[in-house]
């Protein structure tokens, strides 16, 4: 299995790294491919660098590390590659104002998930994942001991979940599926609850993963 990470920035740059530690090919694009070969050649023989229609044509998986309106542009213009691919969507519902402010680029109560699943062809299994801890956290906390973190993920697709589960264990981490697209915006910021912002800054174990979710579950 190919994984192929469009953006190699603050979140692309260290899920490569986990990604070629845990034995995983990768192909790596970038706005400039200068970056993309330059992250490709520090990691080695596992990983390679491509122009964006490349990267993703050759990736089994497809995770899209660059901004929300980046990935709209990229699925729309690059529909027919993605056919039959695991697409994993990283983004926040977040972007720049004309100030250099941080905003929320999305009305409230729509995630950035529901925007990008939206956009996908039928054939694609979109997947919400690798996007729920800050980028410094999800550099330092690969392989944590005694008791890995979790990366919590939303998807209703087979393929997806089984692609998604075994990148997530192979960067380091334990998985923990949320729920579906539905579910995205929990793992979103601002404002999903199991968000590392959602959880007070907090890194959790599977144990703790599983009363988070079981805290917010309305009894039947
Ligand atoms: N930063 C965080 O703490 C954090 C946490 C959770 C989720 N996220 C989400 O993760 C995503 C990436 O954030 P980031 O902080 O990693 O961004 P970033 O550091 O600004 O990196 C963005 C990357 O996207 C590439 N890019 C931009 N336009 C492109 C295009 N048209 N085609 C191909 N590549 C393009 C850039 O290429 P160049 O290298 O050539 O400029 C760069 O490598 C965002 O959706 C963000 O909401 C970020």
């Amino acid at each position: 299995m190919t994984t192929a990470i469009i953006g190699v920035g603050n979140i692309g740059s260290p899920l490569a790294r986990h990604l070629v530690g845990g034995g995983e090919p990768v192909v790596l694009a970038a706005k400039d491919e200068a970056h993309a070969q330059a992250l490709a050649q520090e990691l080695g023989p596992l990983a390679r660098a491509a122009s964006v229609e490349d990267a993703i044509a050759d990736g089994d998986v497809v995770v899209f590390a660059v901004w929300l309106d980046t990935i709209k542009e990229l699925i729309v213009r690059d529909a027919r590659l993605l056919e039959d691919k695991v697409v994993v969507d990283p983004s926040n519902p977040l972007g720049f104002d004309e100030n250099g402010q941080l905003i929320r680029t999305l009305p409230e109560g729509q995630s950035s998930g529901s925007v990008v699943a939206s956009l996908l062809s039928a054939g694609a299994h979109f997947v919400k994942a690798f996007g729920t801890l800050d980028a410094d956290s999800l550099a330092r906390a690969t392989n944590r001991e005694p008791r890995r973190a979790v990366l919590f993920y939303a998807t209703e697709d087979d393929a997806g979940a089984a692609s998604i589960e075994r990148l997530i264990r192979a960067a380091g981490f334990d998985p923990f599926k949320v729920g579906g697209v539905a579910d995205a915006w929990r793992i979103e910021a601002p404002g999903g609850d199991l968000h590392q912002l959602g959880l007070n800054g907090e890194l959790v174990d599977l144990d703790q993963a599983r009363a988070a979710v079981a805290a917010t579950e309305v009894p039947a």
